[in-house]
């Protein structure tokens, strides 16, 4: 069967390639589910893996099949699968357990292990191929209502792990009654932000560089939040008029905005970082004021990354929720479909070039 592969420290090694169709046999246990990949997203994770800024191929091979949002169709169980039967919508979860205490309860999103295993990221093979197998831990049913949008359930799990942390860590309040929130970037991540907190009925700005109104600005408006350009209004600026924000999401890769978030966020408010920033910024702050008023405000501010199957639980709730309240919303930024595998380098020219882009993915298979 086809796949998508890299040779990982090689820049621009995309290439198609031949490798063998997998069963539920290769898990010996009798707890493996086959699964036909129909579609899969992609996003700045696989730029950055072709550009060669890390991705490391599986032990004893020297190519790293990509892709990590996983969209399926259950084919084949094993014998001692109860979880999933053959017909069932699915996506995966993306890491696979070290040996942390983490990894061993089912929180491998929070693993204390250096070497972590990610499926189209790291150590392990991803999705952009006809067929995968896994066990039913890592795979997660999707509505069937949903599968005009089951491409979205990986990232909307990494927003929910965000947004659950933060709740998590305020129940330190005791009394915690969140009215405002700020969303920094307007892509698919944030995007996405936007929708679940809209959802538990908070009042959202969002912020980006680009001017609106453009696609991303309308979306944002639908769902009754508001979108501001950074163009327009500083950070700062947009707090005094529309915060102060309760809750504020980091999402827009641009490392130095999470000095002046840090400034303007509420007193007992929190603050979630989700940019995997690879570069090597380095930039002035007034750490004097920052650390002040994180001190005599009581602030916090919380690092989030992957997800494990809980948050894509939360997703697949919070998506047909979605689909509910806001009928259609979702579809409108799965924007650019790629037919077909073989064609990974106009997908490769999406991701980079294509400015008005929000969701690039592939449409591997029809069911
Ligand atoms: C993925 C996460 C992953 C992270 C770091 C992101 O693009 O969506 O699941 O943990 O990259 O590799
Ligand atoms: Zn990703």
């Amino acid at each position: 069967m086809k796949a998508v592969a890299v040779f990982p420290g090689k820049a621009g090694s995309i290439h198609l390639t031949e490798v063998q169709k997998p069963s539920v046999q290769d898990i010996p246990s009798g707890r493996g589910v086959l699964v036909k990949v129909l579609r899969v997203g992609v996003d700045g994770t696989d730029k950055e893996i072709n550009a060669a800024e890390y991705g490391q191929a599986p032990p004893g091979a020297d190519f790293l099949i990509i892709g990590h949002e996983s969209f399926g169709q259950v084919e084949a169980v094993g014998p001692k699968v109860t979880e999933v039967k053959p017909g069932d919508y699915v996506a995966a979860t993306v890491r696979r357990p070290g040996s942390s205490i983490y990894d061993q309860i089912g929180t491998y999103d929070m693993t204390t292990d250096d070497t972590y295993f990610e499926r189209g990221i790291n150590l392990r093979h991803g999705f952009l191929t006809e067929y995968y197998v896994d066990e039913p831990e890592y795979i997660v049913r999707v509505p069937e209502g949903l599968k005009h949008v089951g491409v979205l359930m990986e990232p909307t799990s990494v927003v929910e792990k965000g947004i659950v942390q933060a709740y998590e860590i305020q129940r330190r309040m005791r009394v915690w009654q969140p009215r405002r929130a700020a969303v920094l970037g307007a892509s698919t991540l944030g995007l996405l932000a936007t929708l679940v907190l809209r959802l538990r009925g908070l009042e959202v700005v969002v912020m980006a560089r680009t001017r609106p109104p453009f696609l991303n600005s309308h979306l944002i408006e639908q769902i009754g939040a508001r979108y501001v350009s950074t163009q327009d209004l500083t950070l700062t600026q947009a707090s005094d008029q529309f915060g102060p924000f309760d809750l504020m999401l980091e999402g827009t890769g641009f490392s130095p905005l999470v000095f002046e978030a840090m400034e303007v966020l509420a007193k007992n408010g929190v603050l979630v970082l989700v940019s995997v920033t690879g570069g090597n910024r380095t930039v002035d702050v007034p750490a004097d004021k920052i650390n002040l008023g994180f001190v005599l405000g009581n602030k916090v501010a919380v690092g989030s990354v992957n997800a494990n199957r809980e948050y894509f639980e939360l997703g697949a709730k919070d998506l047909s929720q979605a689909e509910l309240q806001y009928p259609g919303w979702l579809s409108k930024f799965l924007t650019h479909p790629v037919k077909g595998l073989e064609n990974y380098q106009e997908m490769m020219r999406l991701l980079t070039e294509e400015k008005n882009a929000i969701k690039v993915f592939v449409t591997v298979a029809k069911e």
